[in-house]
């Protein structure tokens, strides 16, 4: 079982969005996928429950950032990815680690955002197995309007981060919609959605590379 952590101590960058679609792929392509949720908020439990009569179901199951384990995985469970609470800090991303192969940060393009992940990429880096570069961890960035400075001057600045920026996903109604009914952006298909679909390619294939 590979797993996947999504975290960052941002509220609203994006983690329950990228961990849904994300376990939403893993699914899609027949892989048995469990999602944990360790944010009370369960927006990513929620997700799962209304996914659960469609064709790939995802297993949607409360968690609890523990260095005892998130949740008791079913045996047979081929993909995990784990969505975390805003303001979660270093020294539980240091128990949670362990349980997971990668480590996915998504950021938003605005000047609170870029600088609360300065902060918490800072604080990552007193974590030995961050600071020798042992675990991969991948920068997304997540709602760009790449027509906008704000978004470029972002991109720039996330760029020269110590953390490969993987991939750039755009500001898109298809997320909200697909949200709402437990799909995801992998689930829609329309020729003007496709161009979103494609914004994940550098992510999966970053996360093949390190399956
Ligand atoms: N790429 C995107 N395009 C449009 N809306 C997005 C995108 N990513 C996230 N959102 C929306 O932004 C809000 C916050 O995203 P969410 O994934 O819940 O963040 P977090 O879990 O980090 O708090 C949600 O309403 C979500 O639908
Ligand atoms: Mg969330």
């Amino acid at each position: 079982m590979r797993t996947i952590l999504v975290a960052s101590s941002k509220g609203g960058c994006g983690k329950t969005t990228i961990a849904t679609n994300l376990a939403a792929f893993y699914a899609d392509a027949g892989k048995e996928t469990v999602l944990v949720d360790c944010d009370r908020q369960a927006s990513s439990l929620h997700w799962a429950q209304k996914r659960v009569d469609q064709s790939h179901p995802v297993l949607g199951m409360a968690g609890r950032i523990s260095a005892r384990g998130v949740a008791k995985i079913p045996e047979g469970c081929k993909r995990c990815v784990i969505d975390t609470p805003a303001g979660i800090r270093a020294s539980e991303i240091a128990e949670l680690l362990p349980q997971a192969h990668v480590l996915v940060i998504p950021v938003m393009p605005s000047i609170i955002d870029l600088e609360a992940t300065e902060h918490f990429l800072a604080e990552l880096q007193t974590l030995p197995e961050i600071k020798r570069r042992k675990f991969p961890v991948a920068i997304v960035a997540n709602r760009l309007k790449p027509w906008t400075n704000a978004s470029q001057a972002a991109v720039e600045r996330m760029a020269a981060w110590p953390v490969p920026l993987v991939a750039q996903l755009r500001d898109s109604q298809g997320y909200v919609l697909m949200a709402g009914l437990g799909r995801s952006i992998f689930d829609y298909h329309s020729e003007h959605v496709r161009s979103h679909q494609d914004d994940w390619t550098p992510l999966l294939k970053w996360l093949k590379k390190h399956d």
